[in-house]
């Protein structure tokens, strides 16, 4: 709308006149900020603007395909994909404790985003390479750094992001996004074109299926559960509920898939099986902070259920998890 469009216009002279003729690197994470701040940049700056996307292999099916087809297939923003699976899997390899996977996938991000930003320096054809970093950053994440509310006597689970990147870097920061709420800046993603349903698409933590893999990650884990977990956001989105006309998908403010590196007995045919467990968790909340488990028609958890045992090979149970938070959290890690 009109608003919107005086308010795109403006933030893209603001970004330009910040950012002259110098370069500009992001890192891409295929979450809603980073995406939104990509878009407005790129709008914006166009080529001046590099984004680094670091595959961790821990994201969902398709994901990092999707992310590469809409930045540098559709809005030909430059994007370098960097795959880092075989790094992030080999480091993790043994580790079972949740703060630890937290902390070695937060560390490797940085690294090898430094490693990409060094090299992009050092191949500045002509130029001297990028001198802004654009961060995604977003008003409420403004408030909770700056020491304006009072912090939480003990951190339940450190949310890696990449503070202190900037000055490690040397470079200056750029965060279009610092003034606005979610609710703002998804408005702004549709406004600059990206589809609805990757700007309102469920928050999804940093360190990704890393720690929706309780104890240790392996390659072998992460592929069901990636598979489990888009049969249960498909049938999510698929399903309307009567009353409200909305998916359920729209209607719970995060679901996901949780593997057990458990093993029970089923029966499939005329035989036996001895596979895994996986949980299926659906919540609805207004801050995250407090949550309701959500109430999922049954009919749409037998469908889930039916299909992700009978698709996954390899699992062969589903649970269905009912605790609110508190006491339980969001993540089971
Ligand atoms: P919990 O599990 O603490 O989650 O109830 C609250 C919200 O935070 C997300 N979450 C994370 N996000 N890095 C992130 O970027 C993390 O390490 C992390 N741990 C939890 C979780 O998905 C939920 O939205």
């Amino acid at each position: 709308d009109w608003q919107m469009g005086s308010y795109i216009d403006e933030a893209v002279a603001k970004i330009r006149e910040q950012v002259g003729d110098e370069e500009v690197i992001l890192g891409l994470s295929g979450g809603v900020d980073s995406s939104v701040a990509a878009a407005l940049i790129h709008r914006a700056i166009g080529d001046q603007l590099t984004c680094v996307f670091v595959d961790h292999g821990l994201l969902r099916l398709n994901e990092g395909d999707m992310v590469m087809d809409m930045f540098a297939g559709k809005l030909h923003a430059k994007v370098i994909r960097v795959d880092a699976s075989d790094l992030f899997l080999g480091q993790l390899a043994g580790v079972t404790d949740p703060e630890k996977k937290r902390k070695i996938i937060g560390g490797l991000f940085v690294d090898v985003f430094k490693a990409e930003a060094e090299k992009l320096k050092a191949s500045g054809q002509g130029h001297k390479g990028a001198t802004f970093l654009a961060q995604g950053t977003i008003y409420p994440d403004v408030v909770e750094s700056g020491g304006t509310k009072t912090k939480k006597a003990t951190t339940i689970k450190s949310h890696h992001n990449v503070g202190g990147l900037p000055d490690q870097l040397g470079l200056k920061l750029l965060e279009p996004l610092r003034e606005l709420f979610k609710d703002e800046v998804r408005a702004l993603g549709v406004g600059l074109g990206l589809p609805p349903d990757m700007v309102y698409r469920h928050p999804f933590p940093g360190p990704g299926l890393g720690v929706r893999i309780l104890g240790e990650v392996k390659k072998e884990y992460a592929d069901l559960l990636r598979r489990a977990d888009a049969i249960f956001i498909e049938e999510l989105r698929a399903t309307k509920d009567a009353a409200t006309g909305k998916s359920w998908y729209d209607l719970t403010s995060q679901a996901f898939t949780v593997f057990l590196p458990v093993k029970s007995v089923g029966v499939m045919g005329d035989g036996r099986t001895y596979d895994y467990v996986v949980a299926l968790r659906a919540v609805q909340t207004s801050d995250f902070m407090t949550a309701d488990w959500a109430e999922l028609p049954y009919s749409l958890l037998k469908r889930v259920s039916g299909r992700i045992i009978n698709e996954v090979r390899g699992i062969n149970r589903v649970t269905y998890d009912v605790s609110s938070k508190p006491p339980a959290t969001i993540e089971w890690e």
